[in-house]
């Protein structure tokens, strides 16, 4: 099998609103962006991720979409966008951009066009409108809680159809069984393939068909809790749940398959590598459906936001995840966090255990086969910021009544320089959308490049190493269940401790060449006999 740019790249999730701010408006932009290429090439990546940079009210911090083929002023212009995708690519780096197909915002054209006519009209055909009196037409639930149905009022004032929104309100779904909505998309996609992009991440790529009966789910609440970080604890209840997912009313379709063949169709028309990677929440052993050579080319392996500080948990998510693709020859993808889940030092305990532990897990998935998704600020070790509920913005705050927090916390600003906020983040004496904390000074980006042990310096050697390794991964007994040991080809060995005692490595370990170590960053040159807890370490065993 040939190799392609992203079977094992390191791509790098840009949140462009808190990347850095390039216009002095105390928001994050395109040129902030570009202005910052340097830094993620230093940095060892191979490709960027956008999530959406598109015209948008922002009711869900852009995922609600009013024009997929603009740019937003706030985030400035599409030959900005040109610029950028034009220097990134002078870089040698791949550019991704988000697309959002299972919805577009309140004000996308089409929605207002849609309210503004009749029922069972061609502008309300692009949704699901449906007439149910004064109950919602079924007990569907929105991911971002409460009912997955709002009623409008018609032309005449009166009250009228329902529509339907898998997210929030502000968000109707598309209804993709109208030939329109996917000539759209085709067009959408070729927008950004002819502005030079090189892949896409399908935004909730397994939830654009839905049941057009429309029937009741047998556990709607559990549907959502399937899909939810926080409930997942790893025990026998939450993987049941996560099989609700499976070919449900609106998740995991099988007529999705059709949507994704014609996509990956434009995709291999076009001339170089371009790739769709799917943001597809479904059970493992639904995944290879969605990275067949007729579907798209990548799926998300979310099992690191929520895997257990367990060496023996980690092993058995790690062979799942590696299987679970495979049956298809595709490669997996590893991502310790997002835009969407906590920080992953915030997530493993906080403070110096969390950011230890944080960093060891880096070092156990830089070092596996396909690729890694690096959420920005995750290479500085940030945890996730306090918020107060006066502060938040996130829809999830707000449909749940305060009861989920949401995802503020993991989008603040990025800590570039300076003693205090905003960090060299923006040049504006106005405050950023999201507060940044009083205590980041020791975890901005220029305060991290000159400390050989920060978490920026073992992120920048790790991703850069890690394009060495080959070879499929072999775990080797520990003899200890605290302890985790794989092994790929070049005589490189992984081993991580997750236990609270420290571990005495075996023979081969204690003469190997310790490539990189999660404490001390850089090889000492050392030989030590043990491997403290809550520490990884990357070997190189003489041939
Ligand atoms: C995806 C995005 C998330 C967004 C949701 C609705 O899960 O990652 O941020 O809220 O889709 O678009």
């Amino acid at each position: 099998m040939s190799t392609k740019w992203w079977h094992e790249a390191a791509v790098y999730q840009v949140y462009p609103r808190s990347f850095f701010d390039g216009n002095g408006d105390a928001l994050g932009d395109l040129v902030g962006v570009h202005s910052k290429l340097h830094y993620l090439k230093s940095l060892g990546i191979n490709a960027i991720w956008l999530s959406p940079f598109y015209p948008s009210p922002q009711h869900d911090s852009g995922y609600d979409v009013a024009d997929p083929r603009g740019v937003d002023p706030m985030y400035g212009t599409l030959s900005d966008a040109h610029a950028l995708i034009e220097k990134a690519h002078e870089l040698d780096i791949k550019v991704m951009v988000d697309v959002v197909p299972n919805h577009v915002s309140i004000e996308h054209p089409w929605f207002a066009a849609a309210l503004a006519s009749r029922p069972g009209s061609v502008e309300r055909r692009r949704f699901h409108f449906v007439d149910s009196g004064d109950e919602p037409p079924n007990n569907w639930v929105s991911m971002f809680g409460g009912p997955a149905w709002t009623r409008i009022r018609e032309v005449d004032g009166s009250l009228g159809q329902w529509y339907l929104h898998v997210f929030d309100s502000s968000q109707p779904d598309l209804n993709w069984t109208n030939p329109e909505v996917a000539a759209d998309w085709i067009t959408t996609l070729r927008f950004w393939l002819d502005a030079g992009v090189d892949g896409f991440r399908v935004d909730v790529a397994h939830g654009l068909a839905k049941d057009m009966t429309y029937s009741d789910l047998p556990d709607p609440v559990g549907l959502t809790q399937a899909l939810r970080f926080d409930l997942d604890d790893g025990s026998p209840e939450a993987a049941s749940r996560r099989l609700l997912i499976e070919n449900s009313g609106f998740f995991d379709r099988d007529e999705l398959q059709e949507i994704y063949r014609t996509w990956r169709e434009v995709l291999d028309s076009y001339p170089g590598d371009r790739m769709a990677v799917g943001e597809a929440w479904v059970p493992a052993h639904r995944a290879g459906r969605y990275v067949s050579p007729t579907s798209l080319h990548q799926i998300f392996g979310f099992d690191f936001l929520v895997v257990a500080w367990n060496a023996e948990i980690m092993q058995d998510t790690i062979t799942r995840a590696i299987a679970s693709v495979e049956v298809v020859g595709a490669f997996p993808t590893w991502a310790l966090s997002n835009h969407d889940s906590p920080r992953v030092v915030t997530r493993l305990g906080g403070g110096e255990k969390g950011l230890a532990r944080a960093r060891a897990l880096a070092l156990v998935a830089h070092a596996l086969p396909g690729s890694i998704y690096v959420y920005q600020g995750e290479e500085l070790g940030l945890p996730d910021a306090p918020i107060a509920d006066s502060d938040r913005q996130d829809p999830v705050f707000f449909r749940t009544a305060g009861s989920h927090k949401g995802r503020d916390g993991a989008r603040v600003p990025l800590p570039w320089s300076g003693k205090q906020a905003p960090y060299g983040f923006t040049d504006s004496m106005n405050p950023t959308w999201l507060p940044q904390p009083s205590d980041w000074a020791e975890l901005t980006v220029s305060a991290e490049q000159d400390q050989p042990r920060s978490t920026l310096s073992l992120y920048s050697h790790s991703l850069q190493l890690r394009a060495q390794f080959s070879g499929a991964v072999g775990f080797i007994e520990s003899g200890d269940p605290a302890v985790m040991i794989y092994h790929r080809d070049e005589g490189i060995v992984i081993a991580v401790n997750t236990g609270a005692g420290e571990y005495l490595l075996p023979e081969f370990l204690r003469a190997a060449e310790v490539l990189l170590d999660s404490e001390s960053v850089e090889a000492s040159g050392d030989k030590t006999e043990v491997l403290p807890p809550d520490c990884a370490r990357w070997f190189r065993i003489p041939t």
